[in-house]
């Protein structure tokens, strides 16, 4: 008899544990209230379930435990370097490999060398280390995600694409002024939505035509190539690993977070073809970030990146990965909790417009929703609405597309039960969103507000 099983079961054992810290409602709010309601300012031991972030947080493997004790901390030419460089390449086929501390000194170094007043830099949407490194060269950051990607209840099996005929339309306005186009990989701010072959295809042909080169934005590749393998005509017979390689050969570089897909605690990578702005680009790295066969990192990160590459295409990971976070999002949905639809790679979203419809953008919904999940639970999770993208380039406030509240899952680190408990906690603080206050804010930094701004509650 073959049986088919609905429970889905971590593809791995625990090898290694670390203790959780419990704290009462009364240490919480007390707790968040010092921190100015900003859960970037808590200290991670006052958090239960700490769904934040999936960037750097996920759970080593026993291999690339192992592979750490190969790690050789020569300053040129490290065997380490050569190992992380192949395996980059093994997936991602550029002609130049650029190692970067973590994914926003990639950009930081791209946008230094191609950006600049005048540029407009397309994308499905800037992730917001993206949008300031292309802002802070005086640059203009388009989102460009078709229509489906903004309406959070509609369901499309790949809401991260791009507006084909707006990226055309922007291109013969500007095509001079575009040093390169981005496409994000999943769409991160857009709700972890994935992008297709089709898409990714298409956007190539377009920038090819308007002489234009196409960069990843690479951090979730393997769950986007998930995606593609899962719903895509033509991929379902497809190893993942190979998925990934076409999609790196419709662009032409990419820049990379390999805190994410990778199992990376830190690291990051530029990769591209072009000779000459390679070698603009590893100038600026050794401003900044090192040497080129280390930059950031040091010889054992290096080790445990290419192994933690080799694991992020495995199918049983993959699958496990996928279906375990939208466990987590069709429980809310189920529940009525108001989720971004169909359940992306990496995070549920929760859409706080519309669970906290009393509460104006500018009153940070959002924001709300967040807060009282610590309080509620100490769960953390962080608002991708009008605090994070709600600041204009000359300092004014606009309302952000979406107000979202993103739970997002590290890999390998929690258990269902930790994930049925953070249901719980959702389900009971969404009964009573109608009784949660807005916010204002009493101190905002000029960039990347969201990380240290302080609140107060309006009541
Ligand atoms: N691009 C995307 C799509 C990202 O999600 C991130 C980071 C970066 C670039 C920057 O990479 O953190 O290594 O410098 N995202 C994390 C998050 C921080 O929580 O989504 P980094």
């Amino acid at each position: 008899m073959e049986y088919d099983f609905a429970t889905i079961i971590e593809p791995f054992r625990i090898h290694s544990v670390e203790p959780l810290r419990l704290t009462s409602p009364a240490q919480r709010a007390e707790a968040i209230r010092l921190a100015g309601y900003n859960l970037f300012n808590l200290r991670a031991q006052d958090v239960l379930i700490d769904l934040l972030t999936d960037s750097g947080t996920g759970a080593m493997s026993r291999d690339q435990w192992a592979a750490i004790q190969h790690g050789d901390e020569s300053y040129a030419g490290s065997p380490s370097w050569f190992r992380f460089e192949a395996a980059v390449k093994e997936l991602f086929p550029f002609r130049h490999v650029i190692p970067t501390h973590q994914g926003r000194a990639a950009e930081k170094i791209l946008f230094t060398a191609i950006g600049g007043v005048g540029k407009v830099v397309p994308n499905n949407t800037h992730f917001d280390t993206t949008r300031a490194n292309v802002e802070a060269t005086g640059a203009e950051a388009l989102d460009l995600v078709i229509a489906e990607g903004h309406d959070p209840s509609l369901i499309h099996p790949f809401k991260g694409n791009m507006d084909v005929d707006a990226l055309d339309a922007v291109l013969d306005r500007h095509a001079t002024n575009v040093p390169l186009v981005m496409v994000t990989v999943t769409n991160n701010s857009g709700g972890g939505q994935p992008v297709s072959m089709a898409n990714l295809r298409a956007v190539s042909e377009t920038c090819q035509r308007h002489g234009v080169p196409l960069f990843l934005d690479a951090c979730r590749f393997a769950e986007n190539a998930w995606f593609i393998h899962e719903r895509e005509p033509g991929y379902g017979e497809r190893e993942v690993a190979d998925i990934v390689r076409e999609m790196a050969s419709l662009a032409d570089g990419m820049t990379m977070s390999a805190k994410k897909d990778p199992f990376g605690n830190i690291g990051g990578w530029l990769a591209l073809n072009d000779d000459a702005l390679a070698e603009q680009c590893r100038n600026l790295l050794i401003l900044t970030e090192g040497f080129p066969t280390y930059g950031g990192l040091a010889g054992r990160d290096l080790e445990a990146l290419a192994q933690g590459l080799r694991e992020a295409v495995q199918h049983d990971y993959l699958r496990y990965r996928i279906r375990s976070t939208a466990y987590l999002g069709d429980a809310l949905d189920r529940a009525g909790v108001p989720v971004v639809k169909p359940i992306g790679g990496h995070a549920v979203y929760i859409d706080a417009r519309a669970l906290l419809a009393h509460v104006a953008p500018l009153r940070y919904p959002g924001q709300s929703l967040a807060v009282a999940l610590y309080e509620a639970g100490g769960v953390r999770s962080v608002e991708i609405g009008s605090v994070m993208f709600g600041r204009r380039p000359d300092g004014g406030e606009q309302p952000a597309a979406m107000e979202l509240v993103r739970l997002a899952i590290p890999r390998r680190t929690y258990t269902q039960s930790h994930i049925d408990y953070v249901i719980e906690v959702v389900t009971s603080v969404a009964r009573d969103a109608s009784s949660l206050p807005g916010y204002r804010m009493v101190h905002e930094p000029a960039a990347l507000r969201h990380f240290t701004a302080r609140f107060e509650p309006i009541v």
